[in-house]
């Protein structure tokens, strides 16, 4: 087994695969088809959607045209971060099941902790009346391990002091460079799972000369660099592409950047869409 196809154990038992496909960005019909559908025949056991995406309904189709069985393959998909109430919550979940055409979801979260419209609100009332249909889906066996995407410390305490189950995952924006130590902190405290989101840094990592020299000396590129930092930070990361050569290359992560190389990644700091 390749090393992206290896799991790691949640805090529920559940295995969940090192690399995930994402899906971000890629529209609904032919291009989610065939993007799902390149990675799904090159060895990929999980994918990354959420309802917000609009991709639900192509992610399903190429799942089901595949060769693989519903239990091989990890599917997650996200509560739009705009829904915050509870009827609401759960006529998007079955809405997402409907669309991907599943029985069950393998990892279902909240997208954020508040609309993407408005950044910041306070909708801590909210969150724990949507964290409730995950919990009832959960214990339906509807959802096999449910988290949250985005949620600070604080977001997170509000779910863990008002609700029954501590979520299994936090998914968040995570490459080099982008500084998550506090979140990460307060996450393995609580046996919250990290999964890292825009490993590449939405693309903008690709064209850092110092990346690019650790990347020459492992005769790699700078995008296996970047995903490969992120499985020995221990966390799920979630390239995506639309490329078949470069859905490949991102899985092909089965070498070690050694130990002083990690400590000069982690010298690497900023937002790499201010290094323009
Ligand atoms: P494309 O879909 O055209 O291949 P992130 O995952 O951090 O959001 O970055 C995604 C961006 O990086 C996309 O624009 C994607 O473009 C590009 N990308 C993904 N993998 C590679 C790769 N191996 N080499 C170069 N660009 C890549």
């Amino acid at each position: 087994m390749k090393e992206y196809q290896k799991t790691y154990k949640l805090s529920n038992g559940v295995h969940i695969p090192k690399i995930g496909f994402g899906t971000w960005q890629i529209p609904n019909g032919p291009v989610a088809y065939k993007s799902v559908s390149m990675a799904l025949k090159n060895g990929y056991k999980h994918i990354d959607t959420a309802l917000a995406y609009g991709n639900e309904e192509s992610v399903g189709k190429a799942l089901k045209d595949s060769e693989f069985s519903r239990e091989e393959i990890f599917v997650t998909t996200k509560l739009p971060a705009e829904v915050k109430d509870y009827l609401a919550a759960e006529e998007a979940f079955l809405e997402s099941l409907n669309n991907l055409d599943l029985d069950y979801i393998d990892l279902y979260l909240i997208h954020a902790p508040w609309p993407w419209s408005d950044m910041g609100k306070d909708c801590k009332a909210g969150n724990i009346e949507v964290y409730k249909v995950l919990e009832k889906y959960y214990k339906l066996g509807k959802i096999k391990a449910i988290g949250v995407s985005n949620f600070s410390p604080n977001d997170l305490d509000n779910i863990i002091d008002n609700c029954e189950i501590v979520p299994q995952v936090n998914q968040i924006g995570y490459f080099i460079g982008m500084d998550q130590s506090e979140t990460i902190e307060y996450c393995k405290n609580h046996n919250i799972f990290i999964e890292a989101y825009s490993p590449l840094g939405i693309g903008y990592l690709l064209s850092n000369k110092e990346i690019e020299k650790v990347a020459k000396k492992y005769d790699v590129s700078t995008a296996q660099i970047c995903i490969r930092y992120l499985l020995q930070k221990g966390v799920v990361a979630l390239p995506k592409s639309n490329h078949e050569e470069r859905i490949i290359q991102n899985a092909q992560l089965d070498f070690e950047i050694k130990h002083e190389d990690m400590n000069f990644l982690d010298t690497i700091k900023g937002d790499p869409r201010r290094w323009d």
